[in-house]
């Protein structure tokens, strides 16, 4: 057995970014497992410091994985600060870099630089199926329905106007209340008739959370019209969108289908359908199966209305970070799934789906200008 590694969660640098990558949960699982987890102290974690103290995991000074021992594993959740110091440590984090994002051979250089590694997360891959071993999609569909379902109330009771921004919750039970009275308010506006959902990719990662907070907000099941591939072999576009009052879209995209709904299938006479949640966020892709937007929508302006579209108007979500909206939750099922990977940490190199990250990590760097490397 390998000896048992230190791990050093750093606290995120970027703005509003509550998650985290351990929890206190995930991090006494560790250190139960033999590990030293030293926490950074950490204003914006969702999670506070003392939370780790209880489970044994050593706070050190924010910002400190900068100094720390080589040997010891940086964890962290999103990018670093933008900084150009040579690194020299393992980080595990998704660095948003393989993918020749701006920027990227100055991210990436840095790694070989400072003899240091990257593992990043986005392509952690369990080798037999191909999928990724842990990701944040079942919150990012319990949140998108979320705000769905917001979005249908606030039209209820706010005609015209659009919904507010909206800021994360503390936790889902806060969330899940929130919009039971919305949709309480709505209702009594809608002559006592509850929403009608129709979720695509309902098998899914995101399609299951989407479903299950339909479910928690009090839509009974015969409201909920759950969809996944056999149901869409037929080719859209579909009356059973706009037959439905809110479409939450959670397919993972990987060919061009036909359009599930577009402007010519909005104007059906008998169009109910006024929400639409991209939780799939396509949005600039060619092949987006819901071609009714262009833009990115946020947390502070969450909707953006379907141009030239009344009686009723059409409101999308297209937020791309949807998890955000319940840090402690996604953090925990995230961390979670990651948990029994995160216990193979002390001897990664042994480990297929950490090797695998490696392997791909060496071969992005192969692919850096030499330019890059120069310090
Ligand atoms: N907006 C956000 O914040 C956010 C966050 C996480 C993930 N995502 C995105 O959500 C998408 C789904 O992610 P996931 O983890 O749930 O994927 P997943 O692979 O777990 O699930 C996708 C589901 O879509 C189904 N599907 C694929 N094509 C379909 C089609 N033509 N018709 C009907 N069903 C179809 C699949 O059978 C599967 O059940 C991805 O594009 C991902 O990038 C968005």
């Amino acid at each position: 057995m390998a000896p048992t590694a230190v791990l050093h969660l750093r606290s995120e640098d970027k703005h509003l970014e509550h998650r985290s990558a351990l929890t206190p949960t995930t991090a006494k699982a560790l250190i139960d497992a033999g590990y030293t987890v030293n926490v950074e102290k950490s204003p914006v974690r969702i999670f506070d410091d003392d939370e780790f103290t209880k489970i044994g995991a050593t706070l050190v000074p924010t910002g400190s994985w900068r100094d720390a021992p080589a040997d010891h594993i940086i964890v962290g959740l999103k990018e670093l600060p933008e900084e150009t110091f040579p690194l020299k440590h393992v980080h595990v984090q998704f660095a948003h870099c393989y993918k020749g994002q701006g920027g990227w051979d100055t991210v990436l250089a840095r790694f070989p630089r400072g003899g240091g590694t990257l593992l990043d997360l986005e392509f952690l891959q369990d080798p037999a199926s191909g999928r990724r071993v842990a990701a944040f999609g079942y919150s990012a569909g319990f949140s998108g329905a979320a705000l769905a379902l917001k979005t249908w109330a606030w039209q209820l009771t706010n005609p015209g106007k659009p919904l507010p921004g909206v800021e994360s919750y503390p936790n889902e039970d806060a969330l899940v209340s929130d919009v039971k009275a919305d949709i309480a308010a709505g209702q009594a506006k809608n002559g006592g008739k509850p929403p009608r959902v129709i979720v695509i990719g309902a098998l899914g990662r995101c399609g299951r959370g989407a479903v299950d907070m339909v479910k928690k907000a009090g839509v009974s099941d015969d409201n909920i019209v759950k969809w996944d591939m056999a149901e869409t072999a037929k080719g859209g576009p579909f009356k059973e969108i706009t037959d439905s009052d809110i479409f939450v879209n959670c397919i993972y995209l990987t060919s061009q289908i036909p359009h599930f709904v577009n402007r010519e299938s909005l104007k059906d006479a008998d169009r109910k359908l006024s929400v639409v949640c991209d939780v799939s966020a396509d949005t600039t892709n060619p092949f987006n199966p819901v071609p009714i937007y262009t833009v990115a929508t946020t947390f502070d302006n969450p909707t953006v209305p379907v141009d030239g579209v009344e009686n009723p108007p059409v409101s999308v979500i297209s937020i791309d970070h949807l998890p955000s909206l319940l840090p402690r939750e996604s953090s925990e099922a995230f961390s979670g799934d990651l948990l029994p990977y995160l216990l193979k940490l002390n001897d990664w190199q042994n480990d297929p789906v950490w090797a695998g990250a490696k392997k791909l990590f060496d071969e992005k760097v192969g692919t850096l200008p030499a330019s890059a490397l120069k310090e």
